[in-house]
């Protein structure tokens, strides 16, 4: 057992999927999995195992930002042995084509944060989802008439930033979003070599202010848990 997780060995599937949100975990596990099973209350950070169309499958709140999504993620790949995670979160557009309730695949993750400096000493390593992994999710939104964007995002530690146009410098070199979590998830991934992917749905915009109301949200959380729970079992 796990010090955050703590679930007995084998309760946690294969394949899990990560929303930042442990009552979004408990929402996905009530309304898109078969005879869910709660594994985990630690800090009341809810963990699931169901199955969806006969497939077994967990799903684990994360918290917000890279040293929480951290402490899981290692615990979901060294302890459980999980194969394949996918985050299913929000993030922030810092391009003017992507629009709120677009859903981005995020092929890599850019960081401000401090945690790749320490692990890599001062070197960059590029935090990259799993090509396969991406490659089915691409197909199967286009299935379901979803363009996704494909593109790079950042992952910041800062939601409230003190200098209000920093995104601007990722947005230059062509970052499509920013979120706090996908960085770790993808380094994790490398160092247990697991596959791993972020889905997106944006919620809001930093170019326009826009933001989207929850009814927005509500349609395109589904569209995006439906490409994550068919990615997740592909
Ligand atoms: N910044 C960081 N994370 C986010 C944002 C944002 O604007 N929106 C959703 N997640």
């Amino acid at each position: 057992m796990s010090i955050h997780i703590a679930a007995q060995p084998g309760a946690i599937a294969d394949v899990v999927l990560l929303p930042g949100d442990p009552l979004r975990a408990q929402f996905i596990a009530e309304h898109f999995l078969e005879k869910p099973v709660q594994y985990t209350a630690v800090r009341n950070m809810f963990g699931f195992t169901g199955t969806y169309r006969g497939k077994r499958i967990s799903v684990q709140g994360t918290g917000m930002g890279i040293p929480s999504i951290s402490i899981y993620v290692n615990e979901l790949f060294h302890n459980y042995g999980v194969k394949r995670a996918i985050r299913v979160g929000t993030a922030g557009s810092i391009q003017e084509q992507v629009r709120i309730k677009d859903i981005v695949l995020a092929l890599a993750a850019s960081t401000d944060s401090g945690a790749n400096n320490i692990r890599f000493k001062g070197r960059d390593f590029a935090p990259a989802c799993s090509f396969k992994v991406l490659h089915a999710a691409y197909d199967i939104a286009i299935a379901k008439g979803i363009a996704p964007k494909v593109g790079t995002v950042v992952s910041s530690d800062m939601f409230y930033a003190d200098n209000p146009d920093d995104w601007k410098l990722w947005a230059a070199f062509g970052c499509l979003a920013v979120e706090m979590e996908g960085a770790e998830l993808y380094t994790l991934a490398a160092k247990y070599n697991r596959e791993a992917l972020c889905i997106l749905t944006i919620s809001d915009s930093l170019v326009s202010g826009e933001s989207t109301t929850s009814e927005e949200r509500q349609r395109s959380f589904t569209d995006m848990m439906e490409v994550a729970l068919e990615t997740a079992l592909a």
